[in-house]
This record gives C-alpha cells, sequence and structure tokens, in this order.
C-alpha cells in the first residue's frame, strides 16, 4: 500500500459544522439585506472566513472598507463560536472514530487540514485532540483552498510526502486543493457536486482500510 497518510478536512468531514457556518452567515445576510441560499452557501465550503466574506459581499454587490469588512467577519464569527461552543461528541459525524483508529492500528498517519481558525476550539468541544497526528488549520496557513497549502503543510507536518497522502474532503475548493497538492482525493458528500475527486463516498461511515486499499489500487496504478 502506497499510503502512508489521510489528511482530513474538519468541517463537514469529521464533524457537522455547516450548518452552523450557514446559520451565521445567513444571519449577518439578513442583517446587510443580501439575499443567500443554502445553494450560495455551497461556495463557501471549504473557503476562508474572510474569502467567503468577499463571496457574500459579491452576491449583494457591496464593496465596503476593510475595517467594515473586518467588523462583519468578525460578528459572524462571534455567532459561529456561540454555536460551536455548544458542541459535544455526538457531532462527531458516523463511523470517523472507527476509520480513523484502524488507520492509526495500521500505521498511517492522521492528519487535519482546515481551512478554520476554530480547529482547536471545535477538536476539544467533540474530544477529539488528541486523535490526530498534526493539525493544519486556518491559524498557520495564510492561503485559501483551492491553494494547496494546508494540506502540503499537514503532510510536511507527518512527515510523508504528497504522493502518499490522501485527503478526504466534502468542499469543491477542497478537492481542488487536494489535486493542486498532488494527492489522491476522496469526496465525502455527492458525487453530482464533487465531480473532481478521485472517488466519492456519503460519508466516513463508507470507509475502511481494506476499501482505501481498493480505492487507491484504481487511482493509484
Ligand atoms: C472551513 C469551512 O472549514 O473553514 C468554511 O468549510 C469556513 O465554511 C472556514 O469559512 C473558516 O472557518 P473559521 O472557523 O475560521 O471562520
Ligand atoms: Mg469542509
Amino acid at each position: 500500500m502506497l499510503t502512508t497518510a489521510c489528511i482530513f478536512d474538519l468541517d463537514g468531514v469529521i464533524v457537522d459544522t455547516a450548518r452552523y457556518h450557514f446559520l451565521a452567515w445567513k444571519r449577518l445576510t439578513e442583517r446587510l439585506g443580501i439575499s443567500f441560499t443554502e445553494e450560495d452557501n455551497e461556495r463557501l465550503k471549504g473557503v476562508s472566513r474572510m474569502a467567503s466574506l468577499e463571496i457574500i459581499l459579491e452576491l449583494g454587490n457591496m464593496r465596503p472598507d476593510e475595517s467594515t469588512k473586518l467588523k462583519y467577519a468578525t460578528l459572524k464569527s462571534k455567532w459561529y463560536v456561540d454555536y460551536i461552543s455548544k458542541m459535544t461528541p455526538d457531532e462527531i459525524l458516523p463511523g470517523c472514530l472507527r476509520f480513523i483508529k484502524e488507520l492509526r492500528g495500521a500505521n498511517i498517519r492522521v492528519a487535519i487540514g482546515s481551512a478554520s481558525k476554530n480547529t482547536p476550539m471545535i477538536l476539544k468541544r467533540v474530544g477529539l485532540e488528541e486523535l490526530f497526528d498534526a493539525v493544519a488549520d486556518g491559524n498557520i496557513v495564510s492561503k485559501a483552498k483551492p491553494d494547496p497549502e494546508v494540506f502540503v503543510k499537514a503532510a510536511e507536518m507527518v512527515g510523508v510526502k504528497p504522493g502518499k497522502c490522501v485527503v478526504f474532503e466534502d468542499a469543491v475548493a477542497g478537492v481542488q486543493a487536494a489535486l493542486n497538492a498532488g494527492m489522491m482525493c476522496i469526496g465525502v458528500g455527492s458525487p453530482k457536486i464533487l465531480t473532481e475527486a478521485h472517488y466519492v463516498v456519503s460519508g466516513l461511515k463508507e470507509m475502511n482500510l481494506e476499501k482505501l486499499i481498493t480505492i487507491e489500487k484504481n487511482v493509484r496504478l
């Protein structure tokens, strides 16, 4: 088997925080009088906080100055943190713990590669702060997905070459980031949305080591 590291996006792969992001952005857009749908929200998945705000302002055709933008992003984040500060281990998505433990048992490194600056808080709230060998998140990278920076960083932290890493991602921008990093990518979600992923599962509950080996054989050979 070639894979020696699995890198997991956090939001939407390990925990279902996408709805909290949506609720917080929705609150901001309502305040600003911008129409914002769940479909628009799809474009924000995997994208950094400030890049998400830019997309929202574009939807509303608004061009505020930098300090106003910062105010909006801070407000959204405050509402978001209110939601996630109440998270519990029950919100870990099905199959996640079992699969990651199986990988660890097979000596495969496991890391987080997330755009979120709230990664440490979420991992702590759901009791996963000890599970990963490395955490690359929005606090240590500056370039938003689809830039590969966060995955390249995660691979470096666990000492594995990109060609031996597999990324699990639920966002279009995240799949592109994995491909830009030269990594195999398993999409988590709908194959209709994650068209560029090498393989798509509906959730980590569908994954196990044997399946990973089979997917890898088809993709890498
Ligand atoms: C990503 C989410 O994981 O993190 C995005 O998919 C979010 O929706 C981004 O904008 C940044 O999150 P945070 O917690 O730093 O505002
Ligand atoms: Mg995600």
